[in-house]
């Protein structure tokens, strides 16, 4: 198994524990960092709705509460069989912790995913270098 379909199988299994009452629109991701550990993440919903948290969120403040500096790769999924991208929100967290070179996988299902780099999901962005 490459890391590609490792980070997608990651990222499935933990959509399983997506804690989505009000939605009910479940996502999970898994992220690679830049020193080749993985971390998963779930959305979390609230009663209150403002304090949801995307799994992509979720995945990235593991990595970087854990000590890692940079991601790599981030591999998305949301409803089966239709690709889900990440939100505006999440898409500017990615930008902060990655380079040129990151990669989103973004999934339909176990077989079928497309490979879309940071200028394609994120063009004319901004960032920590721009300050
Ligand atoms: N959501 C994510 O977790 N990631 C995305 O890329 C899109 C949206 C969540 C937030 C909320 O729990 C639910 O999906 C519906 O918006």
């Amino acid at each position: 198994m490459n890391i590609n379909e490792k980070l997608i199988l990651e990222a499935i299994n933990s959509r399983n524990n997506a804690y989505t009452p009000y939605s009910n629109f479940k996502v999970g991701a898994a992220v690679l960092t830049k020193s080749g550990n993985i971390y998963t993440g779930c959305n979390i919903e609230n009663a209150s709705y403002t304090p949801t948290v995307c799994a992509e969120r979720v995945a990235i403040f593991k990595a970087i509460s854990s000590g890692e500096k940079k991601i790599k790769k981030i591999a998305i999924v949301g409803k089966f069989d239709t690709y889900t991208y990440p939100c505006g929100v999440c898409r500017q967290v990615i930008r902060e912790f990655c380079d040129d070179d990151f990669e989103f996988i973004i999934i339909k299902n176990e077989k079928e995913y497309k490979i879309l780099n940071l200028n394609e999901i994120l063009p004319y962005s901004f960032g920590p270098e721009d300050l």
